[in-house]
């Protein structure tokens, strides 16, 4: 059975949980391959007791699907702190969390890249990419430079205190000479990191060669991205960017596994778009339609809180979303939002100083002054919440989804009509 990957088509915060709903009982393990604690999904499941939400920074969501084998791929960046508190707080909601499983070469935030995050974004002053401050690009940075931590280093004190002296004789210049701040003690740095050695241990295994293992085997696997393609640190709004590869390209380095063996891509689009941090944006909204598509959408960083930005839908950013990874299927989000609009915009092209571009600038000053070129679709009014088929909803809705499959590169295979788990209008199957 195939691996399928699951990416954001747009800034993130499009709702991957509806498609991996979608996937449900079909998935035998669900894959982490990029990020950090930096992403952020609020999961409702139904128990006897009434619904229980859960918000996840660092966890893949198939922690809380029984049966499922959740697995911490080795491109992501752990922060110890944050896994163990993710992990008792399902404990003592009696989520069973047994079946988790850890790369050994996934590189761990360090306290002293939390730190770095901070201090750089303040130091950028105006010039600052707004991340969320987990330490994400700093850890993401050591890797780049081989002066990272990784799990593994967590069981060999002696590499782990070489590493972190290494690492610090760098970051300590930095911080004193350039940041005006603290030095950083090695000795400090080695015993917490050590100090999770021993949970850590049984959680780590060789995912690689699990993943692999278990495609042999005929298991279907789904490589979950966190962010999203504008995001991405290749093929994003560079250096509005988090930095990982949030595109498909990205699951096979960050799981281990060869891109022979992705047979589905599938990318979430919401049915407006979003973004949270600094970065252009052509079709955001500083009006009223933008706050109410804020309000009604419920637009709030689940990881910052933060208000995040609104504008309309974009097929450009739609049809490059398609192009960089390859997607076979649109889950099109949050259609409902937009009930009740008269007529809705679409962006289809940019104006760049006068010229027309239908595809994504090549350079990023020009996506930095691209306005939106709109095509209008006439809105409809009825309540779409309990619509469960595609032939069922207002046609003037039917010829939106349509309008924008047919700019966007790839079909739309389910609609997103509410916030809850059964609120979709499958078109076809996605497995
Ligand atoms: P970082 O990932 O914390 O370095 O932040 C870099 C950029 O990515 C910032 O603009 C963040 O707001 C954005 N970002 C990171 N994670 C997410 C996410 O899960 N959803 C939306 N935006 C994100």
């Amino acid at each position: 059975m195939p691996a399928i990957a699951l990416i954001g088509a747009q800034w993130g915060d499009e709702g991957k949980g509806k498609a991996t709903d979608l996937l449900g009982e079909h998935v035998d393990y669900v894959v982490k391959f990029n990020g950090g604690n930096n992403a952020g999904h609020t999961v409702v499941i139904p128990t006897a007791d009434g619904p229980q939400k859960y918000a996840l920074h660092l966890l893949p969501s198939g922690i809380l699907t029984p049966g499922v084998t959740p697995v911490i791929g080795n491109g992501v960046v752990i922060d110890p702190e944050v896994l163990f508190a993710e992990l008792d707080g399902l404990v003592s909601r009696g989520v069973d969390i047994s079946g988790l499983v850890v790369s050994a070469n996934a590189h761990l935030i360090a306290p002293y890249n939390r730190t770095m995050d901070k201090v750089v974004e303040r130091f950028l002053g105006s010039r600052k990419i707004g991340t969320t401050g987990r330490g994400i690009g700093p850890t993401y940075a050591d890797k780049m430079n081989r002066i990272g931590i990784r799990v593994q280093d967590l069981f060999d004190e002696h590499i782990l205190r070489q590493k972190v002296e290494g690492a610090l004789d760098q970051k300590n210049h930095l911080l004193v000479k350039v940041y005006n701040r603290r030095a950083i003690a090695a000795d400090a740095v080695v015993e917490e990191l050590l100090s999770y050695a021993e949970r850590m241990r049984p959680l780590v295994v060789d995912t690689s060669l699990m993943l692999n293992d278990a495609l042999d085997a005929g298991r279907t696997i789904l490589l979950e991205g966190g962010q999203a393609t504008l995001l991405d640190v290749d093929h994003g709004t560079y250096p509005f960017v988090t930095s990982s590869n949030a595109t498909a390209g990205g699951a096979c380095t960050g799981s281990g596994i060869g891109p022979g063996r992705i047979e589905r891509v599938i990318a979430v689009a919401k049915a407006y778009v979003s973004r949270v941090g600094e970065g252009p944006f052509p079709t955001e909204l500083f009006d009223a339609d933008g706050e109410r598509l804020r309000e009604i959408g419920r637009e709030f960083g689940t990881t910052t809180g933060r208000p995040r930005r609104c504008g309309w839908y974009d097929a450009v950013i739609g049809r490059y979303a398609a192009r960089v990874n390859g997607v076979t299927d649109f889950v099109l989000t949050k259609l409902d939002v937009l009930t009740g609009w008269d007529r809705i915009p679409v962006c289809v092209a940019y104006d760049v100083e006068g010229m027309r571009h239908d595809e994504m600038p090549m350079s990023q000053s020009d996506f930095h002054h691209a306005k939106p070129i709109f095509e209008y679709f006439p809105g409809w009014n009825e309540d779409i919440t309990g619509i469960r088929t595609f032939d069922e909803l207002p046609v003037n809705a039917q010829a939106y989804v349509n309008a924008i499959e047919g700019m966007s590169g790839a079909q739309v295979s389910a609609i997103g009509v509410g916030p809850g788990r059964d609120q979709i209008v499958q078109i076809r199957p996605l497995i």
